[in-house]
């Protein structure tokens, strides 16, 4: 990503009313570290559960898979933790597989590869450095194609990202191929927002990193102490939706002055929302873009989700 874009999409977004970042550009060294401090909060369930579910069903979906070759593709990988039970469990059974996590940063991908070849010695790991919207890929008549989208984090998408996210894997998926989904269901209101409203404020240091970047990267001078993280939960939209609050009216200025943006008192900016579904709004959301539900799997407590869709 280039200086460019990422100021580009913050004029945008400040420019806006109301304002809002777009939640992707938490995501830098120091936004990947705090974001792990996050998965191991007791309020943040959803990466225990999604560990539970993994655990518990990677057997029973490795053998769904048993008599095909495969190319799994999975987008966002991270650090692989969330995967490798399940790339475990295909080994296990010798299924023939290609493991391709897709990541924008090489870096990440070379650490994933490493890490993996210690981990899962024989695991055969191509990684695709590349942004998920423009990915490419080789044509394979032989394999069939499983895409991996785990850690809800399709619900950090708006809805139009959402319509190119489906037409991605329309245009690379055919007929039989499949995908697994991991999302946050929806429950008690409380046990969501305590989950991004840690009393340990991790989450709200999670977004303040965002102005810090933008203070470091883009030469600007947001004063970090005029601003208050806010998080709510919406049960009828089912959206968690996270701001930063300018609890003064103030001007700021960004690339030494050269760009300005005003705040009025108590303006707030959107920096994230993290939607929940029903299990009945997912059977819909399959349908309506041309899959079928093949299966679903649940924590014990019913806190998360992972689908398996086949492509029709
Ligand atoms: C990455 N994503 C699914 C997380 C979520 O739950 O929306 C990001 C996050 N934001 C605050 N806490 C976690």
């Amino acid at each position: 990503m280039s200086e460019n874009t990422f100021l580009q999409d913050v004029l945008d977004g400040l420019n806006s009313n109301p304002k809002t970042l777009p939640a992707k550009y938490f995501y830098n060294d120091q936004g990947d570290l705090i974001f792990q401090q996050i998965m191991q909060l007791e309020s943040y369930y959803l990466s225990r559960a999604e560990a539970e579910i993994l655990s518990t069903y990677s057997g029973e979906i490795a053998l769904k898979m048993k008599n095909d070759s495969w190319e799994i593709i999975e987008l966002g990988a991270g650090d692989g933790s969330k995967t490798q039970t399940l790339l475990q469990s295909l080994l296990e059974q010798e299924s023939d597989i290609i493991y391709r996590p897709v990541d924008i940063s090489s870096a990440v991908l070379e650490q994933l590869k490493n890490r993996l070849e210690i981990s899962l010695p024989g695991l055969r790991c191509e990684p695709i450095a590349s942004d998920y919207f423009t990915l490419e890929l080789k044509e394979s008549d032989k394999r069939k194609r499983l895409f991996l989208f785990l850690g809800s984090n399709l619900g950090n998408y708006t809805s139009q990202s959402i319509i190119t996210f489906f037409s991605l894997l329309n245009r690379l998926l055919k007929k039989g191929d499949q995908l697994i989904l991991g999302l946050d269901l929806i429950k008690d209101p409380n046990r969501i927002l305590e989950a991004y409203n840690d009393k340990e404020k991790v989450t709200s240091e999670f977004n303040f990193n965002l102005l810090k970047r933008i203070n470091t990267e883009l030469q600007s001078n947001f004063d970090l102490r005029l601003f208050q993280h806010w998080a709510t939960y919406d049960p009828v939209l089912q959206e968690a939706r996270s701001y930063l609050i300018s609890t003064e009216e103030r001007t700021y200025e960004l690339m030494k002055g050269a760009y300005r943006i005003s705040f009025q008192e108590w303006e707030a900016i959107h920096v994230e929302t993290s939607k929940k579904y029903s299990t009945k709004q997912l059977a819909a959301l399959a349908q309506k873009h041309g899959f079928e539900q093949t299966a679903q799997f649940q924590d014990k407590v019913k806190d998360f989700v992972d689908v398996l869709w086949t492509k029709l």
